[in-house]
């Protein structure tokens, strides 16, 4: 392992005023997406999208530091033959690659769930790697509910995530390590910091007892926020407050950074919650993006699958990688956000 590479990569991820597009969405999530704009998920309408984004030149080159792919979008072509991942290189963006292979039922757990993909991980990071990947992501998923999460589904996908981490350093890529708390439950935002801060602190165990380097990889967690169905939603203030100590209580200084996943969050939440906590200011690691649905849903709507509104998709991709740029420095301000509409 060559861990001053592995660093300089994950300082690129969180370079200053910019985050990762989450363009990872497995064929059954993209089709999700695509039904909601009445797109039909064909191999070719997957790759005409994400090739709107990748030659999204503006938003790739001053607001995007990598892209998480899938395995089908690393190795397609552009319509003009030339491989996405060079699109993403030329633009002066990183490529990565999600690797875990989605979620199972966690036996003895009912409810929960442990995230697959570790048989034959390192044979596939040896291929990503070749193809020009230089991070990985791989996404635990802890659900919070009556009784859950158990010690031991918070356990087993700790130890996934670390097994994951240090196969990911071994074969020279920079693990984006993701435990997320759902915030689909009708719990407050106090029971989502108390749940986020065991999980973090097991994961942050693991990564230790397996030797992983902290200097060579980037966390991606949740922000303490209330659950969706709660009757009590926090605000901005409160939210950043809270994710800011609970990162503090329980991330290590060591890290490079820390990306956000935006979850389900409205667009203009998460990069208002984002802007809250970089004002706050004082942290020992850069606090950025690593939005799906919070970068896509814009110009997913834009586009909605017409040649015609490719420059549309573009216009709106761009918008909101600008604005969660700014967030990402504590300079965003609604006058910006509702300027440029
Ligand atoms: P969302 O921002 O839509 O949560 O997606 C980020 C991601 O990569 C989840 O694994």
């Amino acid at each position: 392992m060559n861990l001053a590479e592995l660093n300089k990569i994950a300082r690129a991820m969180v370079a200053p005023g910019k985050g990762l597009l989450a363009a990872d969405e497995s064929s059954g999530t993209i089709k999700k997406r695509f039904d909601a704009i009445s797109v039909e998920s064909t191999e070719d309408n997957r790759r005409d999208y994400r090739e709107m984004l990748f030659r999204s030149r503006e938003a790739m080159s001053s607001y995007i530091s990598g892209v998480i792919l899938y395995d089908e979008t690393i190795w397609q072509n552009a319509k003009d033959g030339t491989p996405l991942v060079r699109l993403i290189e030329e633009a002066g963006a990183i490529p990565g690659i999600k690797v875990d292979e989605g979620t199972q039922a966690l036996p003895n757990c009912p409810g929960e769930l442990v995230t697959a993909g570790l048989d034959k991980l390192a044979e596939r990071l040896a291929k990503y790697y070749a193809r020009g990947a230089r991070f990985a992501k791989w996404r635990a998923v802890i659900d919070i509910g009556a009784g859950i999460p158990s010690m031991t589904a918070i356990s087993v996908n700790a130890h996934a995530l670390a097994r994951y981490a240090a196969l990911c350093q071994a074969a020279q890529i920079v693990p984006i390590v993701e435990p997320e708390v759902l915030m689909d439950g009708d719990h407050d935002i106090d029971r989502c910091v108390e749940v986020t801060q065991r999980v973090l602190n097991k994961t942050f165990q693991e990564l230790r007892i397996q030797r992983v380097a902290l200097e060579g990889m980037i966390l991606k967690p949740n922000m303490a926020v209330s659950g969706k169905k709660s009757k009590t939603q926090a605000g901005v203030a409160e939210v950043a407050e809270k994710t800011v100590r609970m990162l503090k209580n329980c991330v290590p200084a060591s890290v490079p950074g820390i990306a956000f996943l935006s979850g389900g969050q409205s667009d203009e939440d998460a990069t208002a919650h984002l802007d809250a906590m970089n004002r706050i200011g004082g942290l020992p690691w850069p606090l950025t993006f690593s939005y799906g649905r919070a970068l896509q849903a814009a110009p997913q709507k834009a586009w909605s699958g017409k040649a015609n509104n490719v420059p549309a998709g573009q216009r709106a991709f761009t918008h909101r990688a600008h604005m969660n740029s700014l967030a990402s420095k504590g300079e965003w301000t609604t006058d910006q956000e509702q300027k440029a509409l």
